[in-house]
């Protein structure tokens, strides 16, 4: 190429850079070029990217099932019903998005997989995770509220705890308003209870795995380690104790937001969320309603049932099933509910 191609070709590239458009090398099979030469244009044009992102969501596959053991864990909690099966597709549908969220929302946060990850990941620019429950939020106001000796203090006790059948139950009986020690009831209360069941009356876990009892549900060190990786990620993570219904409309005008919502089921009444959680009754109606209504991306988990479809279609969102294997090696069904 003479020296007045190269100049002109070197202004071509700094005008399209100008314009948002730079140069990519794409590894590319040869069975898949066809495809490749017929989008070239397309990604040029800024109007298609919303199609274009659309279209490579669609490639993920959805045929299979997300292994819950290849998901790195970071809650403390073992949650009923938590989503650590839905980590991968939140993480594809964050990373293919148009712009990474301002906010992730996370209204009925639990044992909250998804936007822990959503922090540790930096796949948004900051987390606000919400939960109601008393219990539940003592842990993450400890976490990412409390001070640094306070939570020193947490770990040491989580360290120093003997399990015993009797301290565990002296632990589980004394009332407490103190959010440390809250916590520390709550933690013992998520891996003593049968299942991680939070709601009242649940019985404590007999035999154990191994024979071992209750001390076979308590790996102290594993869960220290878990309250030091996520206190590192408090300057990202806002949580509040609340109803969630409020926390999405704090971010109900925000274009950029992201709510990943996670509610108590209980809708035709067959449902186990009534035994797992304290606070289960929830408005589904009124949720649907307000989630349509936000001006940010919305993705609601579910399970699979024709009441939960006629809903999410009623206000006018998309359903993708997604198939996930739980730790029984089954694999189940549950949806994914999207704007469309
Ligand atoms: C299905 S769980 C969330 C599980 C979570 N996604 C996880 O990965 O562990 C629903 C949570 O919502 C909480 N909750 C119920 N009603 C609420 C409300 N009105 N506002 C906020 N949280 C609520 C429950 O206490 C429970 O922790």
């Amino acid at each position: 190429m003479d020296a007045t191609a190269l100049q002109r070709q070197n202004r071509r590239i700094e005008r399209l850079k100008a314009q948002g458009v730079t140069r990519s090398t794409v590894l590319v099979h040869q069975e898949c070029k066809p495809a490749l030469e017929s989008l070239r244009l397309h990604f040029l044009d800024p109007m298609k990217a919303d199609a274009l992102a659309a279209m490579a969501r669609h490639l993920q596959d959805k045929k299979t099932p997300t292994n819950v053991a290849q998901v790195r864990q970071l809650s403390p909690f073992r949650y009923p019903g938590g989503k650590t099966w839905l980590v991968p597709e939140v993480r594809k549908y964050l990373m293919v998005a148009k712009r990474k969220p301002s906010v992730f929302v996370e209204p009925f946060a639990g044992g909250a997989m998804a936007g822990l990850t959503a922090a540790l990941e930096g796949l948004a620019e900051h987390v606000f995770l919400c939960e109601l429950d008393d219990d539940v939020a003592a842990v993450w106001a400890a976490i990412f509220n409390g001070t640094d000796a306070d939570v020193r203090r947490l770990s040491k006790r989580i360290l120093d705890f003997e399990v015993t059948l009797e301290n565990v139950r002296e632990v589980l009986s004394v009332a407490t308003t103190d959010t440390m020690s809250r916590a520390f009831r709550t933690i013992v209360k998520n891996r003593m209870q049968r299942g991680g069941i939070m709601a009242a009356g649940a019985g404590l876990v007999k035999a154990g795995e191994a024979g071992r009892g209750l001390k076979s549900r308590w790996y102290p060190a594993t869960l220290v380690t878990r309250i030091k990786v996520l206190r590192a990620l408090r300057e990202r993570i806002t949580f509040e104790q609340g109803d969630g219904f409020l926390a999405v409309r704090k971010f109900a005008n925000d274009y950029n937001a992201f709510f990943f919502v996670d509610p108590p089921y209980t809708a035709g009444g067959k449902k186990a969320g009534k035994r797992l959680y304290t606070h289960n009754e929830i408005d589904h109606e009124e949720l649907f309603a307000l989630m349509a209504a936000v001006s940010g991306s919305v993705m609601l988990t579910y399970d699979d049932a024709p009441e939960v479809r006629r809903m999410a279609e009623r206000h006018g969102f998309r359903v993708e099933p997604v198939p996930m294997k739980n730790t029984h090696h089954e694999i189940i069904r549950e949806l994914l509910i999207l704007k469309p």
